[in-house]
């Protein structure tokens, strides 16, 4: 670069130059040409030794000056190209929230909700109606009303969840199945009779493995009538097992001990998986469990103001998450409540 051009012509061009430069790349070959080690005014102040001592400082103080001025040019355009290239990003960046989606996937209902749905489905059909219950409840409604007395062993049959004193009222707890539901319905219809609900729901127990899970889902099933037989109990839950699994099954019952009926029953049905030839599933024996069940315990009734002299009623409660699996085949409880999509996709649809 010439060093002896003067300076106050130089300062023109320098000025001219960063308003002049497209980009910030542009920009910073400006700034070196001219304020760099080497650049044009650094140079010219290196070669003021060559100037009359008289001149000197005039000429130190007019290249300064220049560089000052060709420094703030600088500047102003540096402010200038990065404020355009963040507006530039912005733009760029830009959504349209009008655009329709790309590759909509349609949801799908979980298996457990479909199970759910399809039970309350088929009872709807045959005329009971659903009803609801609070998953925290009371010792009265989970237990006593249940005919569990006050010390009954039973009452450690469910491994409770019991709230903590100051969190709820005393004795609050996580009801441990939906039988509590039968004691709200019954005493809700206050003797407008028959009553038939089903009440799915869910439970909480102290418990887990593959095949249990401290929260589940059940469904209670409840019908108070004047002349209800155990037969009525029996045909009712055969008819909705083959409907509900869309297949002929044999059912057998076992009697078995729930304090708030009598008697009391425990059913299986044809193993889905092999039919009844034994396979894992049924352990061999060709049979499954799949729900408890019996006659109304008069004292229930009693509890809820029904006279046991008039009517009678029977009571069933089934897991809707064992069900759920015994129609989609799935052999771990736990993959229901683990929400991964590649287990749930499966049941998109259909
Ligand atoms: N509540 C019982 C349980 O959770 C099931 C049941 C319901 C049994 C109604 C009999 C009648 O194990």
């Amino acid at each position: 670069m010439p060093a002896r051009e003067a300076p106050t012509d130089l300062t023109g061009r320098a000025l001219a130059e960063p308003a002049a430069s497209a980009d910030l790349a542009r920009l910073d070959e400006v700034r070196v040409r001219w304020l760099g080690k080497k650049g044009v005014l650094t140079e010219q102040l290196k070669s003021l030794g060559a100037l009359p001592v008289a001149e000197r400082p005039a000429a130190g103080a007019r290249i300064n000056e220049a560089k000052v001025a060709v420094q703030t040019a600088i500047d102003a355009r540096r402010a200038e190209l990065e404020a355009g290239e963040i507006k530039q990003k912005l733009t760029a960046g830009r959504i349209d929230v009008t655009l329709p989606g790309r590759g909509e996937e349609p949801g799908g209902l979980h298996p457990v909700t479909r199970a759910r749905l399809r039970i309350e489905q088929l009872f709807r059909d045959v005329g009971f109606t659903v009803a609801q219950g609070p998953e925290i409840e009371d010792d009265f409604h989970n237990f006593t009303a249940l005919n569990h007395p006050p010390d009954h062993p039973a009452r450690a049959l469910h491994d409770t969840f019991y709230i903590e004193k100051g969190d709820a009222p005393d004795g609050a707890l996580l009801r441990t199945h939906t039988s509590p539901v039968q004691i709200r319905s019954l005493r809700a219809a206050g003797g407008r009779l028959p009553l038939a609900v089903i009440a799915p729901g869910r439970v909480y127990r102290v418990d887990s493995d593959a095949t249990h899970t401290p929260m589940f889902h059940q469904v209670e099933g409840l019908l108070v009538d004047t002349d209800v037989s155990f037969a009525n109990l029996k045909s009712i839950l055969h008819g909705f097992m083959e409907a509900f699994f869309e297949r002929d099954l044999a059912m057998r019952l076992r009697p078995s001990y729930f304090p708030f009926v009598e008697p009391g029953a425990e059913v299986d049905i044809t193993c889905v998986e092999c039919g009844g030839k034994g396979c894992r599933l049924c352990k061999h024996t060709g049979w499954i469990e799949v729900l408890g069940c019996g006659m109304v315990h008069p004292n229930v009734l009693r509890s809820c103001e029904v006279d046991p002299e008039h009517y009678s009623g029977y009571a069933f409660g089934m897991g809707i998450d064992r069900l759920a699996m015994l129609r989609y085949g799935v052999n771990d409880l736990r993959l229901f409540f683990e929400s991964d999509l590649r287990f749930l996709r499966q049941f998109r649809g259909g």
